[in-house]
């Protein structure tokens, strides 16, 4: 007998998905899901179009990270045409992933996350919102909104267009930067940092208070931590080796490039788990199966893979988190905090290329012809490590596609956070539990705490399903014999 409670829509993430609780007779959870329910087959649709739009098209499956998509195709794109691509393309490329970051991890923390830190778990959820926040907070609100939208306009400014950027091409990227856009972003860098800072400091604070518990122990087990690194062991975001570690900081085989990683090792490094319950795959580092090789991805992989970020204040966060987590974090709380160190090393990182006389060079782009039929590209979103695997005919045109996109990487840690959570906070005992009705009401706090267990991997459900747009999450909590005892739906 076991008994299940679903939270039906997840709110406050990207996408539409589902959460279950699962009871057992004795009223103890025993399991809890995360269900992914929608799924375009996507991957069958680019069969026949050819790999040089592939960057257009991929951009498309997420309104939400196109960026993400657009590098790792013309990535994939370079490795097809077996091209080395000019220095000002890789250095532009790279502005733009780190606009992308700051952006994206803006929206995660900002909007998404800190109404729960700042407001409560348990306040009303009609008020736990960027405009709750906005009421109880509104320097801290108006910060975060003018960074994600600095993140933007850098995107903007060098796309063209804020969203499907279609810029980044096989062989590099269509124009170079224009001294204003330069002067413009060197600008508003000042003002950026002072608001991370700011974050920083604050989120620090409640650390150290009253999210101590939740820092301790949310979603807190050991994995492997698989991210790009750069040289000198740096912290890397486009290129790089891929390293992948255990939770003792020990290095799981070998690193491996990014640039010409071979189908052959990709297909050694990672394998795809399915559960009937879930549309969304379960990679898993394959020399180890399923459960030893499962690992997490983003953020915090990222902090634990480096040794140093390579930027000053970047780097005394980055100590901090240590002193605070240990060498290797493992408690998935501190993506959030991993999160904010990730926007200032992106702001310091900008800074550094905005001096580099090459980012300004005109040539920006390699011309050939389809040199290689098979290639991956590799690129880390947001999120987390992103692989585009395509295979061409002769001609150019897509003969297969399979992309690894980071949430489904995180999709074993996020269902082992939340089974985690709702063990601790869910103690209805058989008594109490009794049959349907005798049952007591889920909680507000109990369920946004579940929520906000998935809401640390800042999972992008458009790209999981391949659908666009928002969408809700939706819980139940279900009985012994499958039976929803109770649900909730939010939008
Ligand atoms: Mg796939
Ligand atoms: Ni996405």
């Amino acid at each position: 007998m076991t008994r299940t409670i679903l939270i039906d829509p997840v709110t406050r993430i990207e996408g539409h998905a589902k959460i279950s609780i699962h009871l057992d007779a004795s009223g103890a959870v025993s399991t809890a899901h995360f269900h992914v329910g929608e799924f375009r087959g996507f991957e069958a649709f680019c069969v026949g179009r050819p790999f040089s739009e592939m960057a257009a098209i991929t951009a498309r499956i997420c309104g939400i990270c196109p960026v993400s998509h657009l590098l790792a195709a013309a990535k994939t794109g370079d490795q097809l045409l077996a091209v080395s691509i000019p220095p000002a393309a890789e250095r532009l490329r790279r502005l733009m992933n780190l606009a992308q970051i700051i952006q994206s991890h803006a929206l995660s923390f900002f909007h998404l996350s800190s109404p729960d830190f700042l407001l409560g778990w348990d306040s009303d959820p009609a008020q736990r919102n960027v405009f709750g926040l906005i009421a109880a907070d509104p320097e801290l609100a108006r910060g975060g909104i003018r960074l994600r939208q600095f993140g933007q306009a850098v995107i903007e400014r060098l796309g063209g267009r804020k969203i499907h950027p279609a810029w980044a091409v096989p062989g590099g990227v269509r124009s170079s930067m224009q001294p204003d856009d330069r002067d413009w972003i060197r600008s508003r860098l000042s003002e950026a940092v002072a608001t991370t800072q700011g974050a920083l400091e604050l989120f620090k604070r409640l650390l150290d208070g009253p999210l101590a518990a939740e820092a301790g122990d949310f979603g807190d087990f050991p994995s492997l931590f698989l991210a790009l690194v750069g040289p000198d062991d740096r912290w890397e975001h486009y290129g790089g080796q891929l390293r992948l570690i255990d939770s003792t900081g020990a290095p799981v085989g070998r690193d491996l490039p990014s640039d010409g990683l071979s189908p052959e090792q990709l297909d050694n490094l990672l394998a795809e788990a399915v559960e009937p319950w879930t549309y969304l795959k379960f990679p898993y580092h394959k020399p180890l199966g399923p459960e030893a090789g499962s690992y997490r991805v983003g953020p915090l992989a990222r902090l634990n893979v480096c040794e140093r970020i390579g930027h000053e204040r970047a780097d005394r966060e980055l100590l901090e988190l240590r002193q605070r987590g240990g060498r290797v974090v493992t408690s998935s709380f501190h993506y959030h905090l991993a999160r904010l160190i990730e926007i200032l090393a992106a702001l310091e990182a900008i800074e550094a290329l905005l001096d580099d006389p090459a980012l300004s060079d005109t040539h920006v782009r390699a011309h050939a012809g389809v040199n290689a039929r098979e290639a991956v590209g590799v690129s880390e979103a947001p999120r987390g490590t992103l692989f585009h695997h395509y295979r061409v005919d002769s001609g150019g045109l897509i003969e297969a596609v399979n992309l690894i996109i980071a949430t489904g990487q995180n999709n074993r840690a996020m269902n082992r956070t939340i089974t985690q959570i709702a063990r601790q906070h869910i103690q209805a005992g058989p008594a109490e539990a009794g049959p349907g009705d005798q049952l007591p009401e889920i909680a507000e706090g109990l369920l946004n705490r579940v929520e906000a267990g998935i809401r640390c991997f800042d999972p992008c459900l458009s790209c999981s399903t391949h659908a666009a747009g928002q969408m809700p999450l939706h819980v139940q909590l279900i009985g012994p014999e499958g039976e929803v005892l109770r649900e909730r739906w939010r939008d």
